[in-house]
């Protein structure tokens, strides 16, 4: 009879039941079949973020959900998930989840840092070149048929990048490796984070107003949070040179855009590249557009065919382990 009391039939049941898994967005074919392998899963081919109504219709008996940085993870999405154990984001960004939450409810959550950093460096370095010397803008200049005559020596001139000041805010994985690849480029760097940090080379810490006021070039890699919402406004813009550049590869709501748009406009700052912005996608209407001394990419920080491929393993081996009760890859 004790043979019967301890031995519980229902996780017998649970042992060989398939696990359901939503995702809300097409993966690679190769972390498709992997899931597929394992799980019963279901794919949002629709519209694109998947609408809020359908994931909470969707999550009801799904047991894991791998989710994008847009997707809005909140409370009434958990709690319509009755039987979620597991959610993998394909972002090393997690501000779209409510993390507390899914921890109260002993959801595991998976994501994808460190495999994007060298990318998203990358792309940070390859928008202060661009900004600086003018390379998108003359793009356009010989695709709209306006280069008339040749090299003259006042045309299209741009910044020397070598020699000048970079001054990150966030000095985690990707600010660290835009501040090598920077001083590789032989340009001073100065940071501001909570607080110093150790093993920066020569980047020197100051504090967020000195940053503002001394950089040549500011480059923005905080996450976002309540804390860092808006956290670049009008107050710190108009600290900048005259001859600033701001980059932001972070996400689009750490800057008030409306005050940047000010900036921009009115030349208190020389100029900004954005690959974030507080909606995505931006509107092609929006007054950002129409300026100049800006360059505009569609969030590609993370965006190489290596790095991709990367983000769609971790993103399968964060579920898998998450579903299997075992450590993740990566856990936030
Ligand atoms: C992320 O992973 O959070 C990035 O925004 C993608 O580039």
């Amino acid at each position: 009879m004790k043979y019967y009391k301890w031995f519980d039939y229902s996780k017998m049941f649970e042992m060989k039941r398939k696990f359901k898994i939503l995702l809300t967005r097409r993966l690679h074919e190769f972390a498709l079949a992997k899931l597929r392998e394992r799980y019963e899963i279901t794919i949002h081919h629709g519209k694109i973020p998947m609408p809020k109504k359908r994931i909470l219709e969707e999550i009801k008996n799904k047991d894991g959900l791998v989710c994008f940085p847009y997707d809005i993870i909140d409370k009434e999405v958990l709690d319509s998930a009755n039987k979620l154990k597991s959610i993998s984001t394909y972002s090393v960004g997690f501000d779209h989840i409510d993390v507390n939450y899914a921890k109260k409810k002993k959801i595991t959550i998976g994501y994808t840092p460190d495999v994007l950093t060298n990318a998203t460096a990358e792309l940070t370095i390859g928008l202060i070149m661009d900004l600086l010397r003018r390379i998108t803008e003359g793009d356009h200049i010989i695709r709209k048929g306006m280069w008339i005559e040749i090299f003259g020596p006042f045309d299209y001139v741009g910044t020397e990048i070598s020699g000048k000041t970079l001054g990150i805010l966030g000095m985690g994985r990707i600010g660290k490796t835009v501040a090598k690849k920077a001083s590789c480029l032989g340009m001073n760097i100065l940071y501001h984070s909570r607080k110093p940090i150790t093993n920066v080379g020569n980047a020197k810490y100051v504090s967020i107003n000195d940053l503002f006021k001394k950089s040549d070039i500011i480059s923005i890699h905080v996450p976002y949070s309540k804390i860092t919402h808006h956290m670049i406004n009008s107050k710190l813009l108009t600290k900048m040179k005259k001859t600033g550049f701001l980059i932001n590869t972070s996400r689009g709501k750490v800057v008030n855009q409306k005050d940047l748009l000010e900036a921009l406009q009115s030349k208190k700052i020389q100029g900004a590249a954005l690959d974030v912005f507080e909606d995505e996608p931006i509107s092609k209407s929006n007054d950002l557009v129409k300026l100049k001394n800006v360059v505009l990419v569609p969030h590609i920080g993370s965006s190489t065919s290596e790095t991709r491929h990367t983000m769609a393993e971790i993103t399968i081996k964060n579920l898998i382990l998450g579903l299997s009760n075992k450590k993740l890859v990566y856990s936030v």
